[in-house]
């Protein structure tokens, strides 16, 4: 027996107790990870900032949180499900790990269908969320993948392969090894080029985060040929699809020919209709989509996902499910919309103030995300620290999302329009 190796707090020396240590063995692959997640790394120095300034005022522009209340629709329809589960006929207990159908339904006719894809409800499978989705997919998908993101990119796509397994270790620029990284910028105007390299697996996410970037049909086509042409499979991410605004754009990756056969979709109620904190999302696995099993047989990657979800996971709660189908009604469409209407507005806010005081600005058009240049000779930490020390305004460093976010800064549009006003009027004032 070890005393533990706690730091001598006088908070820890309360606790101090003796400790074995354990021979079990870790995962290896996390020990691979760079710092924190960058989203609490970010939580962690505001936290300083404000354990050494009390009372200090922050705004917080960072995390993409959204800070507006549930629509009425899902309120109502949360509601009525509560008081259902206290009645012995209108009872839940687990529920089908795929989602209830009704909300498959709902989600396979007005999203999908209504835009002309054919997704039916069996291939929709409501979760917890995207973040868990798209991590989660890696347990069906084999070791071997050549992985191919954006660079910057959502730091979970990475950090879920780093974990498991499926990269070497991290190189001095931050970049893993065994990952193909590409660059999305402003000279290539946030498109990234097609890979150069043989890649299985294509991360995309459109409407970008954290670019703010917007894909149209051609561009889409062009990834769709890639993936069909290289049998690679896209996982696309279009968490934030409700805030495309022009009506030309796509929303989806199935209103590409041929996406059926090279893609899966991550879509998620936390951004149009507030559900961060309420949790529900959906994975579209089409049928027929396949992938390769080492003796070189088809394997239905639906049939795959639907053994993992039924075996990992019990669904979402019958109560959220029904806020969630509530978003399909015509009044939760309009609140969605209204609400989406609300942060885009807070968006084109922070990209009007920003553009007058100079700074160059790109994405929060189609997106609740400003992708910022910072001035020259500050790096993207500087900048946050900046921004944090003198404006006591929280954003995120660009370089968090990959090498080649170094330069940038992100803005959220997600909080109330006093906030982003006065979070605008404060940096005016630097
Ligand atoms: C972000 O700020 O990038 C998002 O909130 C992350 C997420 O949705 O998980």
């Amino acid at each position: 027996m070890e005393e533990s190796h706690q730091l001598n707090t006088p908070h820890t020396k309360m606790r101090r107790r003796k400790t074995t240590n354990s021979v079990v063995q870790v995962n290896g692959n996390y020990l691979k990870l760079k710092a924190g997640y960058l989203f609490p790394e970010i939580s962690r120095r505001v936290k300083a900032f404000s354990d050494a300034n009390p009372g200090t005022e922050l705004i917080r522009l960072g995390i993409g949180d959204v800070t507006e209340p549930l629509p009425e629709a899902c309120r109502e329809a949360m509601k009525a499900a509560v008081d259902a589960m206290g009645t012995t006929a209108g009872f839940h207990g687990y529920g089908p790990e795929q989602g209830y159908n009704w909300l498959r339904e709902a989600i396979a006719r007005q999203d999908f269908q209504a835009r002309g894809c054919q997704v039916s409800a069996e291939e929709i499978f409501v979760s917890d969320g995207s973040k868990c989705d798209s991590s989660n997919i890696l347990d069906i998908l084999g070791e071997g993948n050549r992985i191919a993101v954006t660079d910057p990119v959502y730091p979970v796509y990475v950090d879920s392969n780093v974990m498991a397994g499926r990269t070497g270790e991290a190189q001095e620029d931050g970049c893993y090894e065994g990952l193909t990284y590409l660059a999305i910028n402003a000279a290539n105007n946030f498109e990234a080029q097609l890979p150069d390299q043989a890649v299985d697996l294509i991360y995309l996410c459109f409407p970008n985060n954290p670019t703010g970037a917007v894909a149209n049909r051609k561009q889409l086509e062009r990834w769709v040929n890639f993936a069909r042409e290289h049998k690679a499979l896209i996982l696309f991410d279009a968490a934030y699809e409700a805030f495309i605004q022009d009506p030309e754009l796509p929303h989806s990756i199935y209103e590409i020919e041929g996406a059926r056969e090279c893609a899966i979709e991550f879509r998620s109620f936390s951004k149009n209709a507030g559900f961060t904190g309420t949790r529900c999302a959906y994975t579209v696995v089409p049928k027929g989509l396949t992938g390769k099993a080492a003796n070189g047989e088809d394997v239905e990657l639906w049939k795959l996902w639907n053994r993992r979800q039924s075996t990992k996971f019990n669904g979402v709660s019958y109560i959220v499910q029904r806020g969630a189908e509530a978003v399909y009604s015509a009044a939760g469409q309009a609140q969605v919309k209204a609400l989406v209407s609300f942060y885009m507005e807070n968006a084109a806010i922070i990209r009007g103030e920003l553009t007058t005081l100079g700074l160059t600005v790109y994405g929060g058009e189609h997106a609740p995300y400003v992708w910022i240049k910072t001035p020259e000779g500050i790096d993207s930490w500087g900048f946050f620290d900046q921004l944090l020390e003198r404006a006591h305004v929280v954003g995120t460093p660009g370089s968090g999302f990959g090498a080649a976010g170094e330069g940038y800064f992100r803005l959220s549009a997600f909080n109330s329009r006093a906030n982003v006003q006065a979070a605008m009027g404060r940096i005016a004032a630097l």
